[in-house]
């Protein structure tokens, strides 16, 4: 290959890897694969090699520099950097529109809202397309040269992209702007400012490696950003994987609005937020921002407000800039991810291979928008590295999409009667034996069966006949239990929206309903609360006897065995049963935490005429006006009782539509069996 043709066949090279670059870290998406890739780049990197005088500075082997630097060269900012006014509720956001619609009052202002990423901000310059220059803000008029660590981005061009008429045109740009814009991509000086940010996948992964590694770890992922960009080793920047978004248009292209200061920088090559969006008016303003207190978690970036700009470009030369702020834009910040509470108890969760994670439950707090109750201690160990005591005051942070921890305890705030927490002996679940194997960091309860013993009785708990709570299955039960949420039934009533915001499958809906399910629990029947209670031998029917009985829950819960097995339908193991369950000091503890919880209504069956006094009635098949647990009711207000089974102390069945086996059995038993008419009848 000749000089000229190498000369050809490396410009083609670097348009191709360039153009696979822009799909893969711009657009998002994966057209090559990476040993593909590779292939493309090595040939460059041999052609490059034999010809160095064909290497430019826009070639993609050149995003990573050579020699460490030994400092960074200051530049100064022409159009300076400003900062931002925060503003951290509705109120100080209409009293800014108030303030500045003083200044503009015949304007009518709309604005364009952003995402605030929490990284480090950068003017990047490109002159005859080329990136030539990027600097940090500094102190607004003087920054520091750190080019080569941004050129490490493979999200920000090293050529700009020089989108077509037609594209711009859809885009909704006027021929004169779309001439300004190609003219200026091909030959002109473009400045254009964002954030160098590191994604919270990328933190997570490098603090994995570093880990392994034994080097220090990364803070977050805004000093993760901050922190690689002002690295002297471009080596060292481009392990750290940045990515860099745009948020402004410093050099004027035309542009007439802000979003068209988004729009050409998409168009022209670079990373815009999808997320932002033009807002008629400060109604807008709130929804946008609302929206992303509750959805910022599911954001690959963090982002610590929203950015609100005036849009109409004009309006901002009016407004002009106070201090080191321009009036045209307020950051509305949301409030922190971090907040202080205390730590009323530490509770231990079991999972399904019987390990013990230590839970705290927390005086409900608002961390960053949503209510937090829980956060998880992961064991023994991590509870002595805090240095962590029960009633103690501590910072919890959510964080990711991982349930919140707690980051730091604050000893000075100690009354003295902060207690220690201490690993149980036994299991708090099954009673079994706790131990904690060597080398192993985890405690396991060492019954096998634990587990499913628990999730059994939460399963009862939430049925129909018990706590009734809709949407509350087998599968998100498991979920609860494994993300150490709930241990037991009382745990239900503790969560918040913000522990179950963050989990697999927990979409915002969801987690309202499921808020929502367990609130409308919260009045519920004598009888199926205690149903719920999941003594043994004690179901729905006994539950009925008992609640005629006791008329309330303080009595049935102090009665004796004698006082029980003296009730109609109970006998003496049924009775101990009852005692043994209301002796306990582990139930009496959860029966406390869910009389706080729940409010028990219509504690006592009205006694209607006992039509139906000493009948054993079973339900079968779907009845047309009545629900089922409706039938029940009117049944044991007569006096009746309900038996899911049919057996020869049958003495009616009711069978509704399409009824199932009971039906068979009645008839073979010579039960009598009666229709939904008949049965209506049988109670007016
Ligand atoms: S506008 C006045 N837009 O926040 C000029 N800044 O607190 C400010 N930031 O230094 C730039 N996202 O580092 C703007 N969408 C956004 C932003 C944003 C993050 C950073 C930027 C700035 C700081 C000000």
């Amino acid at each position: 290959m000749n000089k000229a043709e190498a000369k050809q066949r490396i410009e083609k090279l670097k348009e191709e890897i360039n153009s696979h670059r822009y799909m893969y870290h711009v657009l998002d998406k994966l057209d090559i694969s990476d040993a593909a890739f590779d292939t493309l780049k090595n040939e460059l990197e041999e052609l490059e090699l034999k010809h160095p005088d064909l290497i430019t500075s826009d070639s993609p082997t050149q995003r990573v520099g050579g020699e460490p630097l030994d400092e960074f060269k200051k530049v100064e900012h022409v159009v300076p950097m400003l900062s931002l006014n925060d503003a951290f509720g509705e109120e100080e956001i209409k009293a800014w529109q108030e303030r500045i619609q003083k200044l503009v009052p015949n304007a009518k202002l709309d604005y364009f809202c952003e995402l605030k990423l929490d990284g480090l901000a950068a003017s990047l310059i490109y002159e005859n397309g080329v990136f030539t220059r990027g600097a940090t803000r500094g102190d607004g008029k003087t920054g520091e040269d750190v080019t080569q660590n941004l050129k490490t981005i493979q999200s920000i061009p090293l050529r700009l992209r020089l989108p077509t008429e037609a594209e711009l045109e859809k885009e909704g740009f006027g021929t004169g702007q779309i001439k300004k814009i190609l003219a200026a991509v091909k030959s002109g000086k473009v400045e254009i400012r964002g954030e160098a940010v590191m994604t919270k996948k990328v933190f997570e992964a490098l603090n994995r490696q570093y880990k392994k590694e034994g080097k220090p770890l990364l803070a977050n992922p805004r000093n993760g950003a901050a922190g690689s960009i002002r690295q002297l080793d471009s080596k060292i920047t481009a392990e750290r994987q940045l990515d860099f978004y745009v948020y402004a248009l410093i050099s004027d292209l035309g542009q007439e609005t802000h979003g068209q200061e988004h729009k050409i920088a998409k168009a022209i090559g670079f990373k815009t937020i999808f997320q932002n969006q033009y807002s008629k008016d400060l109604s807008a303003v709130m929804k946008f921002h609302e929206r992303w207190v509750r959805q910022r978690e599911n954001l690959p970036f963090e982002c610590d407000g929203v950015v609100v700009v005036v849009n109409n470009l004009n309006l901002h030369k009016k407004l002009g800039v106070v201090g080191k702020a321009p009036r045209w834009m307020q950051a509305y910040k949301f409030s922190g991810k971090e907040a202080t509470t205390i730590v009323e108890d530490i509770i231990l969760q079991v999972g399904r291979t019987g390990i013990l994670t230590p839970v705290a439950v927390l005086e409900p707090v608002n961390v960053g928008g949503v209510t937090v109750a829980r956060a998880t201690l992961h064991n023994e160990d991590e509870i002595r590295r805090l240095n962590l005591k029960i009633g103690d005051t501590v910072i919890v942070r959510r964080a990711g999409d991982v349930i919140p921890d707690i980051i730091k305890v604050l000893p000075k705030l100690r009354t003295g009667k902060e207690k220690k927490f201490q690993m149980p002996k036994t299991c708090p679940m099954c009673g079994g034996r706790v131990v904690r194997a060597e080398g192993e960091v985890a405690h396991r309860c060492a019954n096998k069966n634990c587990f499913a013993v628990s999730r059994r009785n939460l399963i009862h708990f939430v049925s129909k006949g018990a706590m009734d709570i809709e949407g509350l299955g087998g599968k998100i039960i498991d979920q609860l239990m494994r993300e150490g949420l709930v241990r037991d039934p009382a745990d239900i009533y503790d969560l918040a929206e913000g522990d179950l915001v963050p989990l697999e499958r927990f979409a915002e809906k969801a987690t309202q309903n499921l808020i929502e399910a367990i609130d409308k629990s919260r009045e519920v029947p004598l009888t199926k609360f205690i149903n719920a209670l999941g003594i043994l031998h004690v179901g729905e029917e006994t539950a009925v006897d008992l609640a005629n009985h006791f008329g309330g829950i303080h009595k049935l819960a102090q009665a004796s065995i004698n006082e029980l097995s003296s009730i109609a339908n109970i006998g003496e193991v049924v009775a101990k049963s009852i005692y043994e369950w209301f002796t306990s000091a582990k139930n009496q503890k959860l029966l406390a935490r869910l009389l706080k919880a729940v409010k028990i209504i219509n504690p006592k069956i009205k006694k209607k005429n006992q039509t139906l006094k000493g009948l054993t009635i079973v339900l079968t098949g779907e009845l047309e006006s009545l629900s089922r647990e409706q039938a029940k009711q009117l049944i044991r207000e007569r006096g009746g009782d309900v038996s899911s089974s049919v057996s020869a102390k049958t003495d009616l069945v009711v069978a509704g539509a399409e009824p199932g086996s009971k039906y068979d059995k009645a008839r073979d038993l010579g039960v009598k069996i009666i229709g939904e008419e008949e049965f209506l009848n049988l109670i007016k």
